[in-house]
């Protein structure tokens, strides 16, 4: 369709229209949701991993003054359905992971409310439980696919026989820590059942997708979802933990079933988010390299295990990256799950690429060092032409270039490749490199309508912004659809009487909500024309990719470390990114979004470790004190870049997500500058001092 001539507000550095609001204090959160003489719920957590509960004694719980109910698998409601175990909470005697929800307290204070949680006695006939994740387990297993639906495991060609006949090989392990999501605001709910007999159920939920999350509630509930309403207008981050309801949102609603009419308030601790919210998998991940000695790959294998949790499959996709990055005759990739008494793992900010990506890259970097060649060379060397496996053109790649600028950028043609011959005082310095890589994700459903409004053009659909500017780019891509100033666009998201938004997941969001309210747009102009009469409305749904393209976003990491001669104390002074990420909505929120990723990758690649203790299967860092992760003491210079791509296939603005692929790639940079630094190489998340002296 044709622009008018206005401004092109897509590209432009707006301010984030929810700031102030923010910045006041007056956006309004979950639990915050205003609401008339409120309850307070807290959980009671299973303290072993495995068995039954025999005996539960709430008696002196519900003494207590202010107490309103307490709920026990004896006495909660019967769920409609019960098949997806995370969400089946209060429905047996079983206990399947410790810190599982075992009972609820509802109270007048959350302080009344926690304190009668720890009066309830729990009686359990234990069972043995097996919590370790070891390579060498016999009970690993391969599951059907793996997270979202990608082949468990591919092959082409014969990698064996090209390793055992490769010039040059590196065959190695490398492991990625448990990792915990910690967005600032936990899992929050505000939940109101039945206000006025009607048979409704209000959540306000700290969620990256309310439809989703009114989906799985009308699910388990058996409701009707024309019954059930979700309101979420702001998130204080997810990272992938909110993108799919947890148990907290069904006991949330089990308690405000528990209390007709009254307001129910549930927040989970820092300390519950480490059992009840999801984590990143560890992972072991076996990479094997074979090259001639050009540096020509002949040879990729990628072979997997991590765990999931014995109650509910959750299989990372870490072997997906490598399937698709460089060219080879002959690749394996692989998946294998141990099932332990665990809690349920999910989604964590980029699952597959973020995890996958660290043993491949440092893989890259020794291969580089094998071979006596620079490790940008060798990777331009091994570029494909056309998406390994699926043999489809890339809609656009342009990690050559990512390659090149950010050499330039950072400085990289000066660099000696000797590992540990540079000293600035007591540090020993060094530089690594790593690319990074992203799916361009549309999710299959979402629908925009659009509504002429007085002067104002008003585009209503239920997206989600986790902070990550939606509610900015949203009608930044609105204004351009509909040729007028981004001024006369307002954008209402986050609740479910808008039309319906799938999940802010996968880096989606843009291409699919924007997608929508593009296909809105054209729709209100078609019927129209350019100046709608007040009131004309009209709406539009996501298409289907194209699926003649491979479509992903690249990039390429540098990272600076500096390692203390006699402490072994890591310090990453500089990173540096360079993606081709499509066209770019918003620089101001790109850039968030870009040197966010970055920042949690550096705290993966230095901090992260949540230390699960198999002899009580208990994460025992679960709190900020303890699970450590970047903060402003650690994180001098990050730098991101784009270069200017503007895909036409991926979608409508040519843009491609953009929340994910910062944090893709990072560790590896960081763990490659270690070894230059220092001359160790450190394959085991996270980069902790031990490690390298
Ligand atoms: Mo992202 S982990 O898909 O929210």
């Amino acid at each position: 369709m044709t622009f008018l001539s206005t401004p092109d507000a897509i590209g432009s550095d707006l301010p984030r229209r929810d700031g102030p609001a923010k910045v006041l204090g007056t956006a309004v959160y979950a639990y915050e949701t205003p609401a008339e003489g409120a309850a307070y719920v807290h959980p009671v957590q299973a303290t072993i991993a495995r068995g039954r509960i025999t005996g539960l004694d709430t008696t002196a719980a519900e003494a207590l003054d202010g107490v309103a109910a307490v709920l026990t698998p004896a006495t909660a409601e019967r769920l409609a359905s019960t098949d997806d175990r995370e969400l089946a909470a209060l429905q047996d005697e079983e206990v399947a992971f410790r810190g599982q929800v075992i009972a609820l307290v509802i109270a007048d204070s959350s302080e009344i409310a926690r304190h009668a949680a720890s009066l309830v006695e729990v009686a359990y006939a234990r069972q043995a439980h097996d919590a370790e994740l070891r390579a060498d387990r016999d009970d690993l297993y391969a599951p059907e696919q793996v997270n979202p639906a990608f082949p468990t495991d591919t092959t082409e060609g014969d990698v064996e026989a090209a390793l055992a006949a490769a010039e040059v090989t590196v065959e190695q392990t490398y492991t990625t820590a448990m990792n915990h999501n910690n967005p600032m605001e936990p899992h929050a709910t505000t939940a109101l059942w039945d206000p006025a007999g009607d048979g409704s159920l209000t959540l306000w939920d700290s969620t990256q997708g309310v439809h989703p999350t009114r989906a799985a509630l009308a699910r388990v509930f058996g409701l009707d979802e024309q019954r059930i309403r979700v309101v979420c207008p702001y998130v204080g981050g997810g990272f992938g933990s909110k993108g799919q309801p947890h148990v907290n949102v069904v006991l949330a609603a089990l308690a405000a079933r528990a209390l007709p009419g009254r307001p129910v308030r549930l927040a989970l601790t820092r300390q519950q988010m480490f059992c009840l919210a999801g984590y990143r998998t560890p992972t072991i991940l076996r990479c094997s390299l074979g090259a001639d000695r050009d540096g020509t790959l002949t040879a990729l294998a990628v072979d997997v295990v991590e765990q999931t949790s014995r109650i509910k499959e959750f299989a990372e996709q870490t072997g997906v990256p490598a399937r698709i990055m460089y060219a080879t005759p002959n690749r394996r990739t692989t998946h294998r799950l141990a099932a332990l008494d665990v809690p349920v793992p999910s989604w964590m900010r980029a699952p597959g690429e973020c995890p996958g990506m660290f043993g491949p890259e440092v893989a890259m970097d020794e291969l580089a060092e094998r071979l006596g060649m620079d490790p940008i060379d060798l990777r331009v060397r091994n570029e494909p032409e056309v998406e390994p496996g699926s043999g489809k053109p890339f809609s656009s790649r342009d990690l050559v270039g990512c390659l090149r600028e950010g050499a330039e950028r950072f400085g990289w043609s000066r660099r000696d490749p000797r590992p540990g011959v540079r000293r600035r005082g007591a540090w020993l310095v060094g530089t690594g490199v790593a690319a990074s890589t992203y799916p361009v994700n549309r999710m299959s459903q979402s629908t925009a309508v659009i509504r002429r409004e007085g002067d104002r053009y008003v585009a209503e659909i239920g997206a989600a912004d986790l902070g990550t500017g939606t509610w900015t780019t949203l009608p930044q891509i609105a204004a351009d659809a509909l040729g007028v100033p981004v001024s006369r666009v307002e954008v209402r998201i986050g609740d479910t009487d808008y039309p319906m938004a799938s999940v802010a997941g996968g880096s989606s969001g843009m291409t699919t909500w924007g997608s929508a309210v593009v296909e809105a747009a054209r729709a209100l102009r078609e019927r129209y024309g350019n100046e709608p009469p007040d009131g004309a409305a009209a709406s539009g749904s996501v298409g289907r990719p194209d699926d003649r393209y491979a479509m992903h976003a690249f990039g390429a990491q540098f990272a600076e470390a500096h390692i203390h001669a006699d402490t072994g104390e890591v310090r990453v002074p500089r990173l540096l990114g360079v993606f081709a990420a499509g066209r770019i909505i918003n620089p101001r929120t790109a850039r968030s979004q870009l040197i966010g990723g970055m920042t949690m990758g550096l705290s993966m690649a230095l901090h992260e470790s949540s230390v699960l203790d198999p002899r009580s299967g208990h994460v025992v860092n679960h709190d900020l004190a303890e699970y450590h992760i970047s903060v402003n003491a650690d994180v001098s210079d990050i730098e991101a870049y784009w270069l200017p791509e503007h895909d036409p296939h991926v979608n409508a603005m040519g843009s491609k997500g953009i929340g994910e692929i910062g944090i893709v790639g990072t560790a590896a940079a960081v763990s490659n500058a270690v070894w230059h630094a220092c001359g160790v190489r450190v394959r085991d998340l996270p980069i902790t001092l031990d490690k390298v002296l």
